[in-house]
């Protein structure tokens, strides 16, 4: 069957606004590590994917998912050895109190047990978002929803806050004052939930603010941010989904960039390998008190196949060094990243850390006018170039690079290469 009449008899039955990838959408028939490969064989270079941390079809991971799955699979309703060692495993990632978890299928069902349990901790209902946000598809992650256009109007109880970012700032504006002038949004934010007789219960934020573009968030904001919202009685909701399980490579945790520790953290994407499996982890303190007030369970969130799935996932990046790895490939693609700025006027900025860069294109430097068209004929033919990439941002003019974590030096050599030569014949 050809990729037109696929397409076609997906559009009548997923309907025609179920959104692809790609001007001309891809169709992979298999994956190995780094590599998605269609069905004449033709190799994609996957550059943008975080799902498959530790690589497509990790057989270390198919392994465990088929050993578990041919022996128990069972609603998470029963005793199991293999859940209780995972969520030890991963709970002892993180610092105190942050020693709890309760597992979920999407990243959106956490961020959604994440406002309930804000919301029951605080005795509030107000949420603090950044203005370019995206962390679920619920109806309350809907109505705090920014970055996606949805039928829901914003929550009145909600307020979204800008992100500060250097490269943006007016010359002249130092890193603290920068820091000091963005808290102070979220203190006016804080000050009009009040006025409106509302309790602010959260702030909801991806430390690395993925969707906004990675923007070069100056040092302190996030932590007198969060503080101000403790202060006002919310809790700080990190996350992770996108930044997290050493995507940054100097930390596990995007949030470790910060001093503040989150009250919550929301866990996705990766942490299954591809495999739905999410997670909230929090303080056993707040999990025994909401639970002692709420019967919340989630059929398939955490079953036994699921945690085999999450220790092997776990496994692969402590023993394969993918942390480090991570830090170490990120360092060169940065570098190639940086010499390609100084080729490509239209490259206005290199931002990001480990295996996640954020490339703003930009019409002049001067102006810093976003390059959306051009980022989109790009990114398509980037794809028809074999290399996979994606943008984000406000403007639609950022390039999202965030390979698999077991990406190399030659992985990176071969897309520096194709984004010079697209850039080229922009
Ligand atoms: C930062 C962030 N949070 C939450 C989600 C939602 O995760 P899921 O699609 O697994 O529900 C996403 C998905 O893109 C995300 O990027």
């Amino acid at each position: 069957m050809s990729d037109q009449s696929l397409l076609q008899r997906r559009q009548r039955a997923l309907g025609s606004q179920s959104p692809l990838f790609y001007d001309e959408p891809l169709h992979p028939v298999r994956g190995e590590g780094v590599w998605l490969y269609d069905a004449d064989g033709k190799r994609y270079l996957d550059v943008y994917n975080n799902v498959p941390c530790v690589g497509h079809c990790n057989p270390r991971v198919v392994e465990a998912m088929h050993r578990q799955a041919a022996t128990l699979n069972i609603h998470t309703r029963y005793l199991d050895e293999g859940i209780v060692r995972y969520a030890e495993r991963l709970t002892a990632t993180m610092a105190e109190p942050l020693d709890t978890v309760m597992f979920t299928c999407t990243g959106s069902e956490a961020n959604e047990l994440a406002l309930r349990l804000a919301r029951f901790a605080s005795g509030g209902q107000g949420i603090i978002v950044s203005s370019y946000n995206y962390h679920g598809n619920s109806a309350s992650l809907a109505e705090v929803t920014t970055a996606l256009p949805s039928p829901e109007p914003f929550a009145a109880h909600a307020r979204a806050v800008p992100v500060p970012c250097l490269y943006h700032a007016p010359a002249g504006v130092n890193e603290a004052q920068l820091a000091a002038e963005y808290a102070a949004k979220v203190g006016e934010a804080i000050a009009s939930m009040q006025a409106a007789g509302i309790r602010p219960a959260a702030l909801l934020i991806d430390t690395l603010f993925a969707n906004e573009g990675l923007p070069r968030v100056p040092h302190g904001f996030v932590d007198k941010a969060v503080a101000l919202v403790r202060a006002a009685g919310g809790l700080f909701i990190a996350d992770e989904v996108q930044s997290g399980f050493a995507r940054t490579g100097d930390h596990l945790w995007g949030h470790q960039a910060h001093a503040a520790v989150p009250d919550i953290v929301t866990l996705g994407k990766p942490m299954g390998n591809g495999y739905p499996l999410a997670g909230v982890v929090t303080s056993r303190e707040l999990v025994e008190s909401f639970g002692r007030n709420a019967m919340y369970f989630n059929t398939f969130g955490g079953t036994p196949v699921a945690a085999a799935v999450g220790m092997a996932v776990l496994d692969e990046i402590e023993e394969r060094g993918l942390q480090e790895n991570s830090r170490e490939v990120g360092g060169y693609l940065r570098n190639g990243l940086e010499r390609l700025a100084e080729r490509h006027s239209i490259i206005g900025d290199v931002r990001g850390k480990g295996l996640f860069f954020a490339v703003e294109l930009v019409r002049d430097r001067a102006s810093k006018a976003p390059a959306g068209v051009e980022a989109r004929r790009l990114v398509n033919d980037m794809r028809h170039r074999g290399v996979l990439i994606s943008k984000v941002g406000e403007g639609d003019n950022i390039l999202k690079i965030r390979p698999p974590l077991v990406f190399t030096r030659e992985h990176a050599d071969l897309f520096i290469d194709t984004l010079d030569a697209a850039l080229s014949a922009l």
